[in-house]
């Protein structure tokens, strides 16, 4: 494992390279460094022809609990347009040439599914729980949670997914079509690297164009949507019931909506 970054951990197994977030205390919550961290790491791999898959995991028991709220609740909404890295983690995730697989585990919440949700194969551990919880703190989702849901679900199951900010269990998530397969805790990354070690073994450039086009398929549009609900996302993180909601988080007490 290399300690080169401060906030993830990297390591290379024979074709495979991986990503794990490392933020345990705080359930690996992305902050801006964070994300800073797996947007170089993920060019480091994308360009390093050893690597042919990538997987992205984490160290603990939970993927991600989602964006800093401690972090975010400082910023105005121009801050966050001018300095979140939620545009340049869009663009930087779907630079990357080779698959990359998100190996998912206890909560995978907010950011931290939508980090995952913009991975190309999902393997999740019994015990994750999925959610876009931001609608509890007077937010919305803001890395692609809106988007990509409704495409990967449909209206319906999109929306009281993301209005209600309920959490749902791996094998509901399995049966939505949001992960590919639900294995158990102990055996997450080995079935993750096993999957990448099979794909790493097909043809370097065929790989690369199937996920050309099946992503050119699905991404006609989608920056639009992305780069709108961004900005809607902006708006509510400036609101007075966006910074209520976070305070509220922080203070651990029950949030007090105005409707402003
Ligand atoms: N940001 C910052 N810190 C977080 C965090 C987050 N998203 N989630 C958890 N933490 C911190 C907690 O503040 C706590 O730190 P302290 O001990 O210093 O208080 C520590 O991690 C452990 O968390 P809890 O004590 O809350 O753990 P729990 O087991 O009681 O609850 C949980 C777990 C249900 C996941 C709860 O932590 C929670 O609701 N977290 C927030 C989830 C959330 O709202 N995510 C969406 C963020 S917004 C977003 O992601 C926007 C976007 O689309 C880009």
């Amino acid at each position: 494992m290399s300690l080169q970054y401060q906030n993830i951990l990297i390591e290379r197994k024979e074709n495979v390279g991986i990503i794990y977030l490392n933020r345990p205390r705080v359930l690996n919550a992305l902050n801006r460094n964070t994300v800073d961290e797996i947007m170089n790491a993920m060019k480091d791999f994308n360009n390093d022809e050893n690597v042919r898959v990538i997987i992205i995991t984490s160290n603990g028991d939970n993927f991600s609990a989602g964006a800093d709220i401690k972090e975010m609740s400082q910023l105005s909404s121009i801050d966050a347009e001018e300095k979140s890295p939620l545009a340049n983690w869009d663009i930087a995730i779907n630079s990357v040439k080779k698959p990359v697989i998100a190996a998912i585990k206890g909560y995978t919440l907010g950011g931290g599914l939508e980090l995952a949700l913009s991975c190309d194969i999902i393997i999740a551990s019994e015990d994750a729980k999925l959610g876009q919880p931001e609608i509890n703190i007077g937010l919305m989702p803001g890395g692609g949670g809106t988007q990509r849901l409704t495409r990967l679900l449909g209206k319906h199951k999109a929306m009281e997914l993301i209005l209600t900010g309920k959490m749902i269990d791996a094998k509901e998530a399995e049966k939505l079509g949001i992960v590919n397969k639900v294995v158990s805790k102990e055996k997450l990354l080995d079935e993750a690297i096993e999957l990448a070690k099979e794909i790493a073994k097909k043809a370097p450039l065929a790989v690369k164009y199937v996920k050309e086009a099946i992503l050119f398929t699905l991404e006609s549009n989608l920056q639009e949507g992305l780069r709108y609900e961004r900005k809607l996302f902006y708006l509510l993180l400036g609101s007075e019931d966006g910074k209520e909601g976070m305070r509220a988080f922080i203070e651990k007490r029950e949030p007090k909506y105005k409707g402003k």
